[in-house]
């Protein structure tokens, strides 16, 4: 058994959460639309085709807002595709995941989707294979109150009021050398911010997000953003990251990937700040992290992506990955990181939402389930509320061959002030001792305690078809108040919510 020593930090909080620190992303690939949301011969299906259990499960897992609709489908997407009537809209092969895509959901179903789990939308433009003319386009179809030609337009097509989206995205991982229109840092950004300018001339209080680096570990990280930022700076609101996780082979190293990510926004934090001061400009970029989850790429890559000239499939199985207990608390360690950087990372969207590297998944003509990873985003975004609040932890360490020392416990912890209710979250990262965790809750003394974890005997246990509830969070009855503070036991490979009120 080892021990930790915690310390709230109550009087200088990290800053308030931002609701959208809670979305997710929703692309136009595999069985994430079509036999996913929608599918409109399943007993469960709404009048418009989609399912009612995935809506329930959505709710329940409390997103906040959507990126829509991709990813690297979105660069090669032509948006009049996806409008007007369903039967004459054409079938387009998407080169990015090498299907085939019906258009039978577009922008007027998706968001009726939405309004019906309650989340907002945020949208990305194709600057792939085309251009700021499209993405005017889109933005008056979708943004402008009748009468205009593209608004009488949508309103033609069912929808008289504006859709209003106010966050956009200037394209998708331009600087990946798969994206469709792949350019380097100084041609993405002067179209960037051309497209930037342009779609603020028509509403000056749009929310824009300019594309940061695919990944940490790309070549150029770093220096993409501080040169995209130099074109864009004064026009953007926000620079995206992008980072996905896997267990390679080695546990130890996957279990601290959140010390990456810690770097990872750091680093970004450190860039945007280093070209705000170049400019001597006041304004304030900050991070939307609007691709993070844990995803077994290797095996997408080597494994199953789909090829052949005549094979051009409608809604495969793509990226269905199954989670573990151990990705769902690596998982739930991304959400203390993102916590800890809530003052600068404020939007965030869990990629994906549904059969593809999902929390949701679903069976055609049969049952939906959560995946472990269903369990901590919920549980956070029901309680991780108010300010984020930071939790200085003392605590023994463990050699990783990825990222050398790491502490074994991670901590972050909330405040809900209109509530009187906070929230502490923790992993330990061990993987064969329980920590004995004591927290100092400071000027925060709790009168109730509860907790939940995610832990199993098996740390390769998960949730499928055949066994859909095998693994959930599960109360941790060893939680106890402790003067001003709690003390709590925490298994090997757990992630754990103490919810408190004061
Ligand atoms: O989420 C899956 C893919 O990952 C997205 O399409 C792309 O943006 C990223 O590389």
């Amino acid at each position: 058994m080892q021990h930790a020593h915690l310390t709230v930090d109550t009087h200088a909080p990290i800053g308030r959460i931002n609701r959208r620190l809670f979305g997710s992303f929703v692309e136009h690939l595999g069985r994430a639309v079509y036999d996913g949301v929608y599918e409109p011969t399943h007993e469960l299906a709404d009048a418009d085709g989609f399912r009612t259990d995935v809506i329930a499960l959505v709710k329940e897992l409390g997103v906040t807002a959507i990126r829509y609709p991709g990813g690297n489908f979105v660069s090669g997407f032509r948006w009049e595709d996806s409008i007007g009537p369903q039967e004459s809209r054409p079938q387009r092969l998407d080169l990015a995941w090498h299907s085939t895509e019906t258009n039978q959901v577009g922008l007027h179903e998706f968001s009726s989707w939405l309004e019906k789990v309650g989340s907002e939308l945020m949208l990305a433009v194709n600057l792939g294979t085309r251009g700021m003319q499209e993405a005017l386009d889109l933005l008056e179809y979708s943004n402008l109150p009748t009468p205009s030609t593209l608004s009488n337009f949508r309103a033609e097509n069912g929808r008289a009021e504006p859709f209003a989206v106010a966050m956009w995205c200037l394209g998708n991982e331009m600087d990946g050398p798969w994206q469709l229109g792949h350019r380097s840092a100084d041609d993405y950004g002067k179209i960037a911010a051309q497209t930037a300018h342009a779609m603020r001339s028509f509403d000056p209080s749009l929310e824009l997000v300019v594309c940061g680096s695919s990944s940490a570990s790309m070549p150029t990280f770093g220096e993409w953003e501080r040169v995209v930022l130099g074109h864009t700076y004064e026009l953007v609101d926000y620079i995206s990251c992008h980072a996905y996780y896997e267990d390679k082979g080695d546990r130890a190293s996957f279990l601290a990937s959140g010390v990456d990510m810690d770097r990872f926004i750091d680093t970004v934090v450190a860039t945007i700040d280093h070209v705000k001061a170049v400019r001597k400009s006041d304004r304030v970029v900050n991070i939307s992290f609007d691709e993070w989850n844990i995803w077994y790429n290797t095996r997408f890559e080597n494994v199953d992506k789909i090829q052949g000239i005549d094979n051009w499939p409608i809604a495969p199985r793509l990226l269905e990955d199954v989670y573990t207990v151990t990705d769902a608390v690596v998982f739930g360690s991304l959400l203390i990181s993102l916590l800890k950087h809530a003052d600068r990372v404020t939007s965030a969207s869990l990629a994906q939402l549904v059969n593809v590297i999902a929390p949701i998944m679903t069976e055609p003509g049969g049952p939906s389930w959560r995946q472990t990873t269903f369990f901590p985003f919920a549980a956070a975004s029901a309680h991780a509320r108010g300010e984020a609040l930071r939790v200085n932890v003392a605590t023994e360490t463990y050699p990783t061959e990825a990222f050398g020392n790491v502490p074994t416990v991670d901590a972050v912890a909330t405040f809900d002030s209109s509530a009187n209710r906070a929230a502490v979250y923790l992993i330990n990262r061990s993987e064969t001792e329980e920590v004995q965790a004591t927290i100092d809750l400071g000027s925060l003394p709790p009168v109730s305690a509860s907790a939940k974890t995610m832990h199993d005997e098996d740390p390769n246990a998960a949730n499928t078809l055949e066994e859909p509830d095998r693994v959930g969070l599960r109360s941790n009855d060893s939680v106890r108040i402790d003067g001003s503070g709690v003390s709590i036991t925490l298994p090997p490979i757990s992630w754990t919510e103490i919810t408190l009120s004061m």
